[in-house]
Parts: structure tokens; sequence; C-alpha cells
């Protein structure tokens, strides 16, 4: 990964020959997914229903715009299952509900695809939800106002974390029944495993690599193809994206690597649902390396989305995306121009 630290020296040089250098890269496959998570609508996350613009906050309409002027084509956005649904198999909190799906709407009329992701770590008012068949009333609940828009994508539930493997796979086929059950049938739907579905994880014994395969689309039968998972990749020393340190140059490729050959033996697909580094040159490296490693695999994996923009970061996190002036915004949407 020499040639990588050798581009940003003389990018940060400001020399005229970082240009052609880069355009001597080999070509490889384009990413078909590119995009930022959106946070805020999930702050707060033990206020329940809490009260927004204190609490949370929706997303601005004018920051997603630059994105998708950027030429961006996913947001995900994330939110929380009791806001949206405050008793489990009850009716929609209708002013939660109007704010979400403005918030979808703005994005798909524009031809860019939705996530929607209730960021509840497999939880529900902080308890393990246990509740399977109940999961999946909450979903079909929560997918039918979108069931006829083919640009939201569903994502059954942000980072399920230490929690019984059989059940993380029973709540995910619980999603997936639930949205096919409200009438959305062809939409791609983002299955997460366990231990914050790391991707560098993944392969840990006992865990998704053994189990995940097994999930089914029930309105197509015998065929996964619009089952694309989703796993999370930082590239600080615990993965958490809590350091703006990076371990080395390399590491988010080399934490890429054993997903991938999951993905290819078991003929599955993936999007990487969050990512991030800090905006020093072992970062830029690593973020670049492990994004261009992405596409040279393009077979199995199919996106990225930079963890996050949002109103509320106020230039104070190293991750912030949020234009203008988003640490992150500022330093890395120029290097990663060439992925979109
Ligand atoms: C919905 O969004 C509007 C406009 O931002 C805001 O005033 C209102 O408080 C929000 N309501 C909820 C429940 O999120
Ligand atoms: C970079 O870090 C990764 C992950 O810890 C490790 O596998 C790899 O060997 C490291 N590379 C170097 C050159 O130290």
């Amino acid at each position: 990964m020499r040639f990588f630290s050798l581009l940003v020296a003389l990018s940060a040089a400001g020399t005229a020959l970082a240009a052609p250098q880069q355009r001597q890269l080999p070509p490889c496959g384009k990413l078909r997914y590119f995009g930022v998570n959106e946070a805020g609508p999930e702050f707060g996350e033990s206020q329940f229903p809490g009260q927004p613009g204190k609490d949370y906050i929706w997303p601005d309409e004018q920051k997603m715009q630059q994105f998708i002027d950027l030429g961006m084509n996913m947001l995900r956005i994330n939110f929380l299952m009791e806001r949206l649904i405050p008793k489990l198999t009850g009716q929609p909190d209708e002013a939660y509900m109007r704010n979400l799906t403005n918030t979808i709407n703005f994005i798909t009329k524009q031809g860019v695809y939705a996530m929607m992701t209730p960021h509840n770590y497999g939880r529900y008012y902080q308890n393990v939800m246990n509740d399977v068949d109940g999961f999946k009333t909450w979903w079909t609940t929560a997918a039918t106002p979108f069931k006829d828009n083919p640009l939201v994508v569903f994502d059954t539930n942000n980072e399920f974390k230490d929690m019984d493997q059989q059940l993380v796979i029973k709540l995910n086929q619980a999603a997936i029944d639930g949205i096919r059950a409200a009438g959305a049938k062809d939409q791609i739907i983002t299955p997460e495993g366990n231990f914050y579905t790391g991707a560098w994880t993944w392969i840990k014994s006992g865990g998704n690599s053994e189990t995940m395969g097994v999930l089914t689309d029930p309105a197509h039968p015998g065929d996964t193809s619009r089952l694309i998972y989703q796993m999370h990749q930082y590239s600080d020393s615990d993965g958490s994206g809590s350091s703006e340190t990076c371990v080395n140059n390399t590491v988010m490729a080399d934490r890429l690597v054993g997903a991938t050959e999951w993905l290819r033996q078991n003929k599955k697909q993936a999007i990487i649902g969050e990512y991030a580094g800090g905006a020093n040159p072992t970062c830029f490296d690593a973020i670049i390396g492990g994004l261009r490693y992405m596409e040279k695999n393009s077979d199995v994996w199919l996106g990225a989305l930079w963890w996050a923009a949002g109103p509320w970061w106020k230039n104070q996190k190293w991750y912030d995306m949020e234009p203008p002036d988003g640490i992150a915004w500022k330093e890395y949407i120029p290097k990663l121009k060439e992925f979109i």
C-alpha cells in the first residue's frame, strides 16, 4: 500500500503530479450504492418517546440535497422503533411516522435509495427482543406505508449485539417475513448480524458465518438476491468507530478479507452500512484502500455508507459529515469522489 501513501503525500503537498498518478490506477468495478448515514431521529436513545428538537432531530433537507447533488445514491435514515410504533404490535405514532415518511419521500422522489434503519441493537425499550412474532408484526406495520416505493431499503435492525445467535437469526427472518407480508415484495432488505454486525468478526467461531446464510425470502423462493447482508467496519483498534486513530493504513481492507470469502462461498452480497476514519494520513490510506478493495471485489460488495451526517454533531466529532463545516465533509468528500 505504499502507493496510496505516495498519493496522499503528493496531494498534501498540492503538487500537479497527483492527478496523472491517479489516472494510472487500474480500472475496477464501481460500487452500486454509495452514500451516508443520517443520524438524529434516534438520538436520546433512552428517552421514550422523547421530544423532537430537544432529544432528537430530523435530517435537514438542504443538507441531504448536497449529498444527492454530489451523486450519492443511498442515505441511511436512523430512527427508533419505540418512537415509530410505541407498542410492538400497535399502531404507528402519527407525527413521527409523518416525519419519517417526509424524510424518505424527499430522498426517493429524486431517484435515490432511502434505507429505513431502526437503530435498536435488537432491543425494544432497552430489553432484548424475545417476542419474535411481535417483531414481525412491528415490521409489517412499519413497512406498509412504503410497500409501493421501490427505492426504500429495509434494514432489519441496527447492530444486534450480545444476543443468542439463534434469536438473531429468528429476528432477521421475522423482519423479512413481516416486510414481505406488508406487500413490499421486491425491495432490498439488509439483514444484520450479531457482534455489532462487524465484517471483521463475521467469521468468528459460533457466530454469523455459521448461521446467517440460512435466511430466506418468502416472496422469491430459492432466490436470496434481494437480501443484501449489512456489515459495519471501522478501522480503529477495537473496531467500534470511537477513535479517530486507525490501526494502520491497510486495516479496513485487511478486516474485510474473511467476510469477502464468506460472501463468495455462500453466494451472498453485502453492503458496508457504517464505516469512518479520522482526518489523518493513516486513516485516509486505510479508508481509500478499503473502498478500493471493495471495488475490486464488487461481485460481492455492493456499496458503502459513511457514519455519519446529521444536524447535531456540531463539528465536534471527527466523523461529522454534515456540510458545510463537518470535519469529514471537508476532509473526506474530495477523496471519496472517485467512488461516487
Ligand atoms: C416533525 O417535524 C417537524 C418539523 O421539523 C417538527 O416541528 C415536529 O416536532 C416533528 N415531530 C416529531 C414527532 O418528530
Ligand atoms: C494492519 O492491521 C491489520 C488488522 O489488525 C493486520 O491484519 C495487518 O497485518 C496490519 N498490517 C501491518 C502492515 O502491520
